[in-house]
């Protein structure tokens, strides 16, 4: 069976697109990144994705007359690389509905809040601001809302009473790095039953005997 194939659009660091090379190189994901898009030229994730030999692609946004026309080409890009799933991992640029409907339930993104709660650019700052004793990570399916598409895969993580944005920050990215290899791997096993808002989780075919 051929390997599930990935594209990973970025804007940043990239530390959840290094965690996706890294389950990828150990064997433990059969898949392979066949692209690394980014928004920005300066994003840190082209290097990490130049270093693990795979292609990358920079499109800026302000070289397109309109965000339509910017996905249009995001879309042609993608689908030129046979690609199976697209995971915006730390992606900073809205979807437009094109780019959705592209997609749709085959496009997932990797939120740092216990979604619906504290969607948007600062999930995490939104949190400490709020004074809720926890937040969390949340792997979901991306619909036509900001963050409000069907959810695969949350977890909580208790807010510490001294915790600063760098602290919450950190505990929320060591998880953020299990969440979404492990959302990446049910997928490509075929795992992931999307039905309307909601996601089955099935259980691992066992091979025919
Ligand atoms: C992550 O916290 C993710 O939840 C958010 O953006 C951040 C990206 O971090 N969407 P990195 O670039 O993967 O290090």
């Amino acid at each position: 069976m051929s390997k599930t194939r990935l594209a990973v659009l970025v804007s940043g660091n990239g530390s959840n697109l290094q965690a996706l090379i890294d389950s990828i190189e150990s064997g433990s994901i059969e898949a392979e990144i066949g692209l690394v898009i980014s928004n920005k030229e300066e994003a840190f994730a082209l290097q990490r994705a130049k270093k693990a030999r795979i292609d990358t692609k920079v499109l800026l946004p302000q070289d397109f007359e309109s965000r339509e026309i910017y996905d249009r080409e995001l879309i042609e890009t993608i689908k030129s690389h046979d690609i199976d799933l697209v995971v915006l991992a730390g992606y900073m640029l809205i979807c437009s509905k094109s780019f959705v409907k592209e997609f749709y339930g085959k496009l997932i993104n990797l939120h740092p809040s216990l979604l619906p709660e504290y969607p948007g650019a600062d999930g995490i700052g939104d949190a400490l601001k709020s004074g809720a004793k926890v937040t969390g990570v949340t792997v979901h399916f991306v619909d036509e809302g900001c963050d409000t598409g069907p959810i695969i895969f949350q977890e909580v993580i208790p807010i510490e009473e001294d915790d600063t944005q760098e602290t919450l920050a950190e505990r929320i990215h060591l998880v953020e790095h299990q969440l979404l290899p492990k959302t990446v791997k049910y997928f490509a096993e075929g795992r992931l039953k999307l039905d309307g808002r909601k996601v089955t989780l099935t259980d691992r075919q066992q091979p025919a005997r």
